[in-house]
């Protein structure tokens, strides 16, 4: 019989932020989190090497730091869960890494997860249950998702994705050519309140009646990206100035009405009652207020895990494991292997 409030260890590495958590059952005990996003600044993006690097000095203290948030020792984990993947190869691997000793140590089993559906599963720490079947957004800065939940542990289907760049992504580069600071995200976020969302009509990619037959559940950032940097660069050229609020306002309108428009199309063709946005574009306050918008006029009801929740962190991985422990899930084989490609509807991984 599975535990039925089990105490799980959580590791994520597979991008820029080391994080260990410990939850038992669908509670949060502790969460360390160390980010090395400051490192990649000045470069524009997540470089792997420094990633990597900083996993292996943050993975210690930040194991330390989640035990003693949760006043829980080592030896009374019942499970260990890690990120095995989608994401970068070598983050994944100390993360892994540091997953399988302290399974083979402590003699406990361990699940080798999928990062994108523990951005899925977090959120029964902040909501509880997780009701099905309920369509899930995943947004953020490596992936742009709209999956059907039909059961966490077993029955994740992918209805659609980005065919180019992902929502965070763009959100970066735009801010980039706005001289704006990486992540730009959050800055784009705040330049957009004080813009007109109405001043540029920039276009909504794959919605058009030829898209939506061939890609309806699918996103595409791409086009809008370079409107934007031709927008930019036209008003430049003639010397005119940069009304970078309007820009950023007119942007974040169109990424957030293509996400809400497909995403509640989603549930209501199928039959779904809940929407959940996680990841960490799901910070992002007008794509929050038009999902809540769009979906109360739809009647379904929208659930976002707090903002710490939605950026990576290991209470994600830990709350997966936990729900595929009580679920009495096969445990990964301790010659777990990473997949920076992984599957998306690969829940975890089994013999
Ligand atoms: O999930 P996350 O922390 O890491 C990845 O797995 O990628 O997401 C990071 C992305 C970045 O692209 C960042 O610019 C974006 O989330 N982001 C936001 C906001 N906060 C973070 N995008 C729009 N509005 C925000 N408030
Ligand atoms: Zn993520």
């Amino acid at each position: 019989m599975p535990p039925h409030a089990p105490l799980v260890l959580g590791i994520e590495s597979s991008c820029d932020e080391t994080g260990v958590a410990i939850v038992r059952g669908q509670e949060l005990l502790g969460n360390a989190v160390a980010s090395s996003v400051e490192e990649h600044a000045r470069f524009g993006g997540v470089i792997p090497e420094i990633a990597s690097r900083a996993h292996l000095e943050a993975m210690v203290p930040m194991i330390d730091q989640a035990c003693t948030e949760a006043g829980v020792r080592l030896r009374d984990v019942d499970a260990i869960a890690v990120t095995s993947g989608p994401g970068l190869a070598g983050a994944l691997l100390v993360g892994v890494a540091a997953a399988k000793t302290l399974a083979f140590a402590l003699d406990k089993p361990l699940y080798g997860i999928n990062h994108l559906i523990a951005h899925v599963g977090v959120d029964v720490l902040d909501h509880g249950r997780l009701p099905t079947p309920m369509v899930a957004l995943l947004v953020s800065g490596g992936h742009t998702n709209l999956l059907l939940v039909k059961d966490i542990c077993t029955d994740v289907v992918s209805l659609g994705q980005t065919i180019d760049d992902a929502a965070g992504e763009a959100y970066d580069k735009v801010a980039r050519l706005l001289d704006l600071p990486y992540p730009g995200g959050p800055h784009i976020d705040r330049l957009a309140a004080q813009g007109d969302p109405r001043a540029i009509a920039f276009p909504r990619g794959l919605t058009s009646g030829r898209d939506m037959q061939r890609h309806r559940y699918d996103f595409s950032f791409s086009g809008l990206k370079t409107a934007v940097a031709r927008w930019v660069e036209t008003r430049r050229a003639a010397g005119a100035e940069i009304p970078v609020a309007d820009v950023a306002a007119s942007f974040q309108e169109a990424v957030a009405d293509v996400l809400t428009r497909k995403a509640v199309l989603a549930c209501v063709e199928n039959g779904a009652t809940h929407l959940l946005i996680g990841g960490g574009v799901a910070a992002n306050g007008r794509l929050r207020a038009l999902a809540e918008q769009r979906c109360a006029e739809a009647g379904i009801t929208v659930r976002v895990p707090r903002p710490t929740l939605c950026t990576d962190n290991g209470a994600m991985v830990a709350a997966l494991g936990s729900q595929l422990v009580m679920a009495g899930a096969t445990p990964s084989p301790l010659e777990l292997p990473t997949d920076s490609s992984m599957p998306i509807e690969l829940v975890h991984v089994a013999p």
